[in-house]
């Protein structure tokens, strides 16, 4: 890994929780970070929506970051049950992640979409945490590299830059699944990914390429130390705070 990427441990706590959970949550993986004094790698959470505000304001001035998991492409407007990202940030959110495959999947949500997304979480001064990755059809017919390089061209706007864009890179059936793609695996489709967007912007090696698909404490230094993973977007495993904060603590600096 690049000295210059800091590795970025992001929980993805989904449709989980109630708003006092969720601070309780924030308030744990917050003494657990202080104590461990971690001053070479991040940690974001991404909380339901109704729960950004006072997640934000329970991290806020401490070492970890809140976000959200998705926004409108609008700042405002006729969009019933949306949010802009302009709220987001409002309340104190410095990510927010778009194009995660349960939106794509379950919102019909398109790489023109998501593009729209990314470019709406620069215009509030979030960074993007831009999700892609195959499905297991995909995977299995061996398309997954051109699958990648699909999302990347469709995704990806081209003024990304590693200030305002994080990739993550999550195979759709290692999601949720207790199943993780081989290192050789994960390392090549890293490896293609880094590639592809080199290709398309000018900072390319600044930008950090997380992994996330069914990472745990007991995988994420195997899946940590492979070359051009940047850290680890989590979902499951980020609801319990013990749990998240080893992920963390296998995270590979510099
Ligand atoms: P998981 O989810 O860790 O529960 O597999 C990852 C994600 O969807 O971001």
């Amino acid at each position: 890994m690049a000295s210059t990427r800091r590795p970025l441990i992001a929980g993805n706590w989904k449709m989980n929780g109630t708003l006092a959970d969720g601070v309780a949550l924030a308030r744990a993986i917050d003494a657990g970070a202080r104590t461990a004094g971690w001053t070479d790698r991040e940690l974001l959470v991404c909380p339901p929506a109704t729960h950004v505000a006072a997640v934000a304001e329970a991290l806020k001035g401490g070492p970890v970051h809140a976000g959200g998991q998705d926004c409108h492409a609008k700042a405002s407007g006729a969009h019933t049950g949306d949010i802009a990202a302009e709220m987001l940030a409002a309340v104190g959110a410095r990510f927010v992640i778009v194009g995660h495959s349960e939106r794509r999947t379950d919102h019909g949500e398109t790489d023109a979409v998501v593009r729209a997304k990314a470019e709406a979480a620069w215009r509030a001064g979030l960074i993007a945490v831009i999700c892609i990755g195959e499905t297991l059809a995909e995977r299995d017919a061996g398309r997954t590299l051109e699958v990648l390089s699909r999302q990347i061209t469709g995704s990806v706007p081209g003024a990304a830059t590693a200030a305002n864009s994080v990739l993550a890179y999550e195979p759709v059936w290692a999601i949720g699944t207790g199943k993780t793609p081989t290192v050789a695996e994960v390392a090549a489709a890293h490896a293609h990914i880094r590639k592809a967007l080199a290709a398309q912007m000018a900072e390319a090696a600044g930008v950090r390429l997380l992994y996330g698909g069914s990472v745990k404490a007991s995988n994420a230094a195997e899946l940590l130390a492979v070359a051009d993973v940047d850290g680890a977007l989590v979902g499951g495993a980020s609801l319990n705070a013990a749990e998240f904060l080893a992920i963390a603590k296998a995270a590979q600096s510099g």
